[in-house]
């Protein structure tokens, strides 16, 4: 048997690449858990690149058992960080069945496992819509939950919640961790990882990227009457590094704390940006264009969402450091130098 490690499920992703590097640099060591079905193994290589040594990678399915005991056989494995599982919002209302299966089926496989090898520590990455479309700002962990979610994908998150909660119930020597995660934007400072999403993105920050790039034409800035400061839609952004230094504290928390409960934090700076602030922002700091027309809203968005993160704060001794400028200029940094993402065939 090696030394205690992490498992880390989704680890070539988008957030899991930055919390590798974070983790090697608080001295934790790792095992990357990952189908790859939305990413890349040269993440994985940048990845081992920036922190200097080779990452331990196991190609596999959290929903394949088989796979995992194989896995948890072969290391000593302490806890898991459970970032695997699919997030496109429209791709989640086309097709549940797929989105429940590897989500939340996925999950409780994960769960099973880790209790036949009495590995009972477990960082879940959930999201700030498992709020629905709260009255009240900011949003505080002790809000109503699981009301007015308008598609699959936010389902999946908050039935993972209510899947982790009854485990503890059921068994107190659990160790519980959830991270509601507002909206992850930026990159690496190195500009060598960063979001590499499949497509035409979804999301705002990625979009911005590509129209800058000159890779997408013009973006649609999704509704411009919503009652917020100037009608465009308001969340809480908050930079990559930031998010993944949280998952650190978080699985320090665990190892010090003996729990009560499943703790359930908020990952977010506090602080709400419009669509046009960030465009503007972006504009500013990368000297870029980004032309763009104010279009119908999209289906299922929120007004306006942003996290109070005083919890994290006091329990976790996290808080956010990085300023839009940082998420901007970093977005933009990792999008220039990789204009094609990942999708190269010389590493
Ligand atoms: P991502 O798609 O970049 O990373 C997810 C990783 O999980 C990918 O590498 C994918 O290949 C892997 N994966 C998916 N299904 C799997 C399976 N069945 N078995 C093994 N691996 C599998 O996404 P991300 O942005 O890094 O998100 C990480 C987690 O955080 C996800 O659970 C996501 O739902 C959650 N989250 C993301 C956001 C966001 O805006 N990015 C917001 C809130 C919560
Ligand atoms: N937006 C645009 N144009 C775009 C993309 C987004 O105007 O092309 C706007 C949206 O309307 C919203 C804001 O930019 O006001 C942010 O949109 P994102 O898609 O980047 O983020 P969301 O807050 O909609 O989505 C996030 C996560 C999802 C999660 C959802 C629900 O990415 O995983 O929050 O809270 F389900």
């Amino acid at each position: 048997m090696e030394n205690k490690k992490i498992l880390v499920t989704g680890g070539a992703g988008y957030i899991g690449s930055h919390t590798l590097v974070e983790l090697s640099q608080a001295s934790y060591d790792f095992v990357v858990y990952d189908n790859l079905v939305n990413s890349s193994k040269v993440a994985i290589n940048r990845v081992a690149n920036i922190i200097g040594k080779d990452v331990v990678f196991e190609e596999g399915d959290i929903r394949d058992s088989k796979r995992l005991v194989e896995v948890f056989t072969k290391y000593d494995i302490d806890s898991v960080i459970h970032f695997a599982g699919l997030k496109a919002v429209g791709e989640s209302v086309e097709k549940p069945l797929y989105y429940y299966d590897n989500n939340v089926n996925g999950t409780i496989k994960l769960l099973e496992i880790m209790k036949e090898f009495n590995c009972k520590k477990i960082v879940f990455s959930s999201s700030a819509t498992v709020y629905g479309d709260p009255k009240e700002m900011p949003v505080t962990e002790d809000m109503q939950t699981g009301q007015g979610i308008t598609n699959p994908y936010g389902r999946s998150k908050y039935m993972i919640e209510e899947i982790l909660k009854d485990l503890f119930i059921s068994d107190s020597s659990w160790k519980i961790a959830i991270l509601r995660y507002f909206n992850p934007v930026g990159a690496h400072e190195s500009g060598n990882i960063g979001e590499d999403p499949e497509g035409v993105p979804n999301n705002l920050m990625p979009f911005i990227s590509q129209v800058a790039v000159g890779k997408l034409e013009k973006l649609k800035v999704f509704g411009g009457d919503y009652p917020t400061k100037d009608g465009t839609g308001v969340r809480d952004y908050i930079h990559v590094v930031d998010l993944a230094e949280a998952h650190v504290k978080a699985v320090e928390f665990l190892d010090k704390n003996n729990l009560d409960k499943p703790l359930i934090v908020n990952i977010g700076t506090g602080r709400g940006y419009s669509v046009l602030e960030m465009i503007k922002a972006f504009k500013k700091v990368n000297q870029v264009k980004v032309p763009y027309d104010i279009v119908n809203r999209r289906a299922g968005d929120v007004a306006k969402i942003y996290a109070n993160p005083k919890k994290a704060k006091e329990l976790l001794n996290w808080e956010a450091k990085r300023d839009i400028e940082q998420m901007c200029q970093s977005s933009w940094d990792w999008q220039s130098k990789n204009p094609r993402g990942y999708s190269i065939i010389d590493e």
